[in-house]
């Protein structure tokens, strides 16, 4: 398996008609890669990954809200029954097809394509995609496919949150995957606000480890909060380098206010103190120094 794969054949694995399907090579090289003995797959669809895998021999359980089991409120390791080598997953891509009610009977408030915003999309992802951690052994692989979107000329990359959202010394692998016969050409890629942009022609597969060790859910959290939180410092730091810089290198602070006011509002807007917030980076950062009482200069 190479990091970019095409096929334009399915194959003849799972149901070429359950809208959003996967092709079977995509589950037969990432097993080849892999090894599992025993893999999931909480959102099964059609059952693609599971008769891939029975047909290499390796047991395989397919999971999906349409048989009851809700990957949001359902812990997968239990509905598995013990620890997988790979739990795979294939995610709705947000609203681009509507699962419950279209697709199949099952309307539920959890199902991942009937989410109220993108936001709230990534943010149920992100607990799936904890979920499948938990449900592979030390050692063992958690993997999602999934797709951009492009809605009213704003492009949404899932794939890079996913990738932030997640354990960054736990990634092993980002595959791109040409897409063919797509269900949404025509659909939301085309619409009058493509504007002669690329049409979206691929998608992801994201490869995770879990750590051999065993490294509990709690300190991967606190990790990834401490992460972060560096990078909001960093962006603080970069929001008044780009100030000062914009302002010819030195400023007293009502300017530097007024200028940072101008463009980083949203961040401010969720920051109180944004002005205490931009003295302690001025005295923090390393790459400013006072002029005098009120005046800052970039370090020289
Ligand atoms: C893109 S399809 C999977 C297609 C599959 N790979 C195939 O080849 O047939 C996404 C699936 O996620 C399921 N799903 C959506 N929300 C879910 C949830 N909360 N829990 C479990 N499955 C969910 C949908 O029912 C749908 O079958």
């Amino acid at each position: 398996m190479s990091s970019i794969i095409s096929y334009p054949d399915r194959g003849h694995w799972g149901k070429s008609s359950y809208r959003g399907n996967c092709s079977g090579h995509v589950y037969k090289d990432l097993y080849q890669a892999t090894r599992p003995n025993f893999v999931v797959d909480p959102c099964v669809g059609g059952g693609t990954s599971v008769e891939v895998a029975h047909d290499m021999g390796i047991e395989a359980i397919g999971l999906d809200l349409h048989s009851g089991f809700n990957l949001l409120s359902d812990s997968i390791l239990s509905a598995a029954g013990k620890p997988s080598d790979l739990c795979v997953s294939h995610f709705p891509y947000h609203d681009m097809i509507v699962y419950g009610g279209n697709v199949h009977q099952v309307i539920h408030p959890d199902d991942l394509s009937r989410c109220e915003s993108v936001d709230d999309f990534i943010e149920k992802c992100h607990l799936a995609l904890l979920n499948q951690r938990e449900a592979v052994r030390p050692g063992g692989y958690y993997a999602t496919l999934i797709g951009d979107l492009r809605r009213q000329g704003k492009y949404y990359s899932f794939q890079s949150d996913f990738i932030a959202r997640m354990p960054a010394d736990e990634l092993r692998s980002v595959i791109i995957k040409a897409q063919h016969n797509c269900w949404s050409d025509g659909q939301n890629y085309q619409g009058r606000f493509n504007k002669g942009l690329p049409r979206i022609m691929h998608e992801y597969l994201i490869v995770w480890q879990r750590p051999e060790g065993g490294v509990s859910l709690l300190v991967t959290l606190v990790k990834m909060s401490r992460k972060a939180h560096d990078q909001l410092w960093s962006t603080w730091k970069t929001v008044v380098r780009h100030a000062m810089i914009q302002l010819g290198g030195q400023a007293d602070l009502k300017t530097l206010y007024e200028a940072i006011e101008g463009f980083a509002d949203s961040r401010i807007a969720g920051n109180q103190n944004w002005q205490a917030k931009v003295r302690q980076t001025l005295q923090r950062a390393g790459c400013f120094q006072p002029v005098e009482r009120g005046i800052w200069k970039l370090a020289s």
